[in-house]
């Protein structure tokens, strides 16, 4: 077992307290690692950090250089990839051919934002006057970074790489559950020429977030993770006034028209749902079937879910994981219990009966059909391999179900009838919609959602924008005075 030292201020670090608290494999239950907890006291000792960071050199770093230790970094991850990768999987569950992918997008992320360092610019503005008007990008300063455990690393990458290519520093704090990953990668800041200070990772659970959001010195916080810790936050953000940028949850519909490619429709549908265990943010986990292919597109996902593999993601053949925790195991046993008495169960509904899997936090692919949209099991995010099916008969229908949700994270549709796709495109309430499939996350692209599912976007330009400030700067060229006593 390993013991694990969290990064302050360029320095291998215990908690003050001395302090420590388990990290299981979700696999086996086992503990894997030990981490330090980190207490107000050391997450001030951070802030402090990555404040001075900011204050004397970061801030003059230069783009090219800030942009050239991203992609160093990306090179040290792809190098380390299936090490990393290895770990990924005992940490958090997902199926090792799930954390390559996740981790060759970690590279990717660092590339991008590599690359757009140098391409922040201001603007030049034609004001109506002797005058030149100019808006200057400046970098917001300390960020605070709490991440959740579904995307271990790539979440913490999907922040860490826009707020350096922005020019910040900040506080990052992984999920107790998966901190590892993180720490890992954290070894490789020095080497790729990372200042000390600039990037600190503290450890712990809800308490040591809280700390870094109540800091007067932090004045920024992005946060994915639950609505319920997405409210806790803004509303102890307003104390201090910091800029907050959440990624919350989501009960995103995926809605298949019966002029659908069946086949694909089928695939789309359960890999919607079922990837990563069902811990995704933007999960398909109301699937929205035409009434003429209703019968036939679920008898076709139910015997297709018989055939999904659970096991250790480090088995090449497993095709779904544990879940990340206990905790998260009975969330979605409770869930699947409140489904049983609300609509119809297809498969699934409990814990796997297979004996090598009862010590690991496995739950069944499932399946409710003649689910109602008001229904807890199609309002609440599960955060599990939990579909609920809604049949519709027309378009209007569709729409209407899809967006009576609180949520707007993403949506999907699937017709071969570009008109109305696109009808529906521009009528989801949603940050993120797909035609003819659903999942696929571009860091070009902009990420975050409409309603209840969040503020701010990440990914892309919008990414980088979240972590500046504008200046407006105003030059007079006047040589006279104004006159005006
Ligand atoms: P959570 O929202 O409590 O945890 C996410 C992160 O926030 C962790 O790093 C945690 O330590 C931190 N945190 C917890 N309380 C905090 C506080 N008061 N102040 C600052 N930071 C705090 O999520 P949890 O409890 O692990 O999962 C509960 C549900 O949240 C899941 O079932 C799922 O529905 C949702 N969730 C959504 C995610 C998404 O990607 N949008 C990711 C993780 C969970
Ligand atoms: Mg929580």
């Amino acid at each position: 077992m390993k013991s694990y030292q969290m990064l302050i201020d360029g320095e291998w670090v215990k908690a003050g307290s001395g302090k420590t608290f388990d990290v299981l494999n979700p696999a086996t239950g086992a503990v894997m690692a030990k981490c330090p907890e980190a207490s107000d006291h050391d997450v001030d000792r951070a802030v402090r950090a990555a404040r001075r960071a900011f204050d004397e050199g970061w801030r003059d770093v230069t783009a090219q250089e800030r942009g050239r230790i991203l992609l160093r970094l990306a090179e040290r991850m792809r190098k380390e990839l299936p090490r990393l990768a290895e770990i990924e999987t005992k940490n958090s569950g997902k199926p090792l051919t799930e954390s390559e992918y996740d981790l060759t997008d970690v590279a990717t992320c660092f590339e991008y934002y590599g690359g757009l360092a140098t391409k922040l610019h201001g603007e030049v503005m034609n004001v109506p006057d002797n005058a030149i008007s100019m808006a200057m990008r400046e970098p917001l300063g300390v960020a605070g970074q709490i991440i959740p455990w579904n995307y271990p690393l790539l979440m913490a990458a999907w922040k860490l790489a826009p707020a350096i290519c922005a020019g910040c520093t900040m506080v990052i704090k992984p999920a107790e559950q998966t901190p590892l990953t993180l720490l890992e990668f954290a070894k490789f800041f020095a080497d790729a020429g990372l200042p000390k200070g600039v990037v600190n990772v503290v450890t712990g659970f809800g308490e040591t977030g809280a700390a870094i959001v109540a800091h007067k010195d932090v004045d920024k916080i992005a946060f994915t993770g639950s609505m319920e810790v997405g409210r806790i936050i803004m509303r102890s953000a307003a104390e201090t006034l910091k800029k907050v940028g959440l990624e919350l949850g989501g009960k995103s519909p995926n809605i298949f028209f019966a002029d659908a490619d069946f086949e694909a429709a089928v695939d789309g549908a359960l890999f919607g749902v079922f990837v990563n265990q069902g811990e995704v943010c933007s999960a398909g986990s109301r699937v929205l079937i035409q009434k003429p292919i209703y019968k036939k597109m679920l008898d076709a996902m139910v015997a297709k879910a018989k055939t999904i593999k659970l096991g250790d993601g480090m088995d090449r053949a497993t095709k779904m994981g544990p879940v990340v925790s206990r905790e998260q195991m009975e969330r979605i046993l409770k869930y699947q219990a409140i489904g049983k008495q609300e609509a119809k169960l297809a498969v699934g509904g409990g814990r796997p009966t297979q004996k090598d899997l009862q010590k690991g936090f496995y739950v069944q692919p499932t399946i409710f059909y003649d689910v109602k949209n008001s229904a807890r099991i199609a309002q609440e995010e599960i955060f599990g391999p939990v579909m609920s099916v809604i049949p519709f008969d027309k378009e209007e229908d569709a729409l209407r179900i899809a967006n009576d949700t609180p949520y707007g994270l993403a949506a999907a549709v699937w017709s071969r009838d570009i008109f109305k796709c696109m009808r529906m495109v521009k009528r989801l309430q949603a940050g993120i919609v797909w035609v003819n499939h659903m999942q696929p996350t571009y860091v070009e692209a902009p990420w975050g959602g409409y309603k209840m599912s969040g503020i701010g976007r990440e990914l892309g330009p919008w990414g980088a924008e979240e972590y500046m400030q504008v200046k407006q700067v105003h030059i007079n060229l006047n040589e006279t005075p104004i006159g005006w006593y």
